[in-house]
């Protein structure tokens, strides 16, 4: 039987997920889709309202859950991987230490993007070298694994010959609410994206005709540039959308909005430290209610997802990138994998962010503009102290972390990063055998 796994399939971002696989279920007709968690409860509630969704739907499909990695990608095809060492709980520690230390405290991004980092390299190696040895020939190794940069850095030096795929929705998140400001498709709009994840610039935005239509492809990033100025620069750039604007107002181009904590590291350092709970510990509450939905409409005759764990350009983004892979099609996405020199300004051979032609026969970069010297400097290094911290994670060494910390344009000293990094190092130490032990996976 055909399979397709998802490691972190007990996630509460699965069921969007395996909803927009379905929107193609006759290419999965008897196919068997495997549910692969580290925690019982959440993967039992995933897979049940997972097979009621694929009966609804009439697909023929198979969902289960497993709790044994070999039965989980043994024959696999597709490999989804998401996992989140240490859930939500030890997410919470990468936002709260480094608060302490007058940093940012960020899922992916300073400090705390760089101790996820230790945790979820190891698990992916892992998943790989097995994957390698019991999923079906040809595999394909699509992954959501935060932090994606670093992961993915990590894969093309260990795995370099995998047909490996790291995937970010912020890009395609971007381009959606755009297109929803120019009431166009998001399909119609084409984003030259360049740089690493969470931390690249588009300068051309290009608008193609509706299909059918006659027409010239025109590119509305000064259209977006000008309506940028119209907002008061009073409104803080702390969130997402007003970081972008304040963003594109300043530089002229289309940001990822990630960049928003390293340009305006100062107001948004004081607005979480005013914060009474970090991110995760408000998303702890969040995922308790989107369960109980989930058991809920897991139940009913007639299951709906009325409550929806990530934006739809999530589920969208992984799913469509499955599908083409899967129906022999050719589509663009914005990926991570290799930079073959294909953007220029970042180090070649190393991972980066950029457009692909996605098909049968793997993925075929787009090229792109060079990015200019003000926008490279910060994203090289950013990219330096992630490359030698994916090093420091598979080799579990001390002293290379801490030079990376030190690095990372957020940590202001050598001290301090020595500081976060012991710190953060002791509080996960349950997941970071490689620095603990002796052992070491490169
Ligand atoms: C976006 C980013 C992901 C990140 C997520 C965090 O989707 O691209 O990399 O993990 O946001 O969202 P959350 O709801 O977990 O804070
Ligand atoms: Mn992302």
């Amino acid at each position: 039987m055909n399979k397709l796994t998802i490691v972190g399939g007990g996630s509460a971002y699965t069921p969007d997920i395996l909803l927009s696989l379905l929107r193609e279920k006759d290419l999965f007709a008897g196919w068997h889709w495997v549910l692969y968690d580290v925690a019982e409860e959440p993967a039992r509630i995933v897979a049940s309202l997972g097979q009621a969704l694929v009966n609804e739907a009439g697909a023929e499909v198979k969902v289960t859950y497993t709790l044994d990695k070999h039965e989980a990608l043994d024959g696999a095809r597709f490999v989804l991987a998401q996992p989140r060492p240490g859930g939500l709980r030890h997410r919470a520690l990468d936002e709260r230490i480094p608060l302490r230390y007058g940093v940012i405290g960020q899922e992916t991004v300073g400090p705390g993007g760089l101790s996820f980092a230790w945790r979820s390299i190891p698990v992916v190696m892992d998943l790989l070298e097995t994957s390698l040895q019991i999923a079906e020939p040809g595999f394909w190794f699509v992954s959501y694994t935060n932090p994606a940069g670093m992961v993915c850095e990590a894969v093309l030096k260990k795995y370099p010959n995998a047909r490996f795929i790291a995937l970010c929705d912020e890009p395609s998140g971007v381009q959606r609410e755009i297109a929803r400001f120019l009431r166009v498709e998001p399909s119609r709009l084409e984003m030259e994206y360049r740089g690493v994840n969470h931390a690249g610039w588009v300068d051309h935005l290009y608008l193609k005709p509706a299909p059918g239509d006659e027409g010239e492809v025109k590119d509305v990033l000064p259209k977006i540039r000008s309506w940028a100025r119209w907002i008061p620069s009073l409104v803080a750039p702390t969130g997402e959308t007003f970081g972008t604007i304040r963003l594109i107002k300043e530089h002229g181009s289309l940001p990822d909005p990630y960049l928003r904590y390293y340009y305006y590291r100062d107001v948004i350092f004081s607005h979480l430290s005013r914060l009474k709970v970090t991110r995760a510990e408000y998303l702890m509450h969040r995922v308790e209610e989107l369960y109980t939905h989930y058991e809920r409409e897991a139940a009913r005759p007639r299951p709906r997802l009325r409550m929806h764990r990530g934006h739809a350009s999530h589920s969208d983004l992984a799913a469509s990138v499955i599908l083409t892979l899967l129906s022999g099609r050719r589509a663009r996405f914005i990926i991570q994998q290799r930079n073959e020199g294909n953007v220029p300004g970042l180090p070649h051979g190393h991972a980066a962010q950029f457009p692909a032609d996605v098909g049968p026969d793997g993925w075929h970069p787009v090229p792109v503009p060079p990015l200019t010297e003000r926008q490279s400097a910060l994203i090289r290094r950013i990219q330096d102290a992630e490359i030698l911290n994916a090093e420091a994670a598979l080799k579990g060494d001390r002293s290379l972390a801490i030079e990376a910390m030190a690095l990372n344009p957020l940590v202001p000293s050598k001290a301090v990063a020595q500081k976060l990094v012991d710190e953060l190092l002791e509080a996960h130490r349950e997941f970071l055998p490689q620095f603990f032990d002796g052992s070491s996976s490169s």
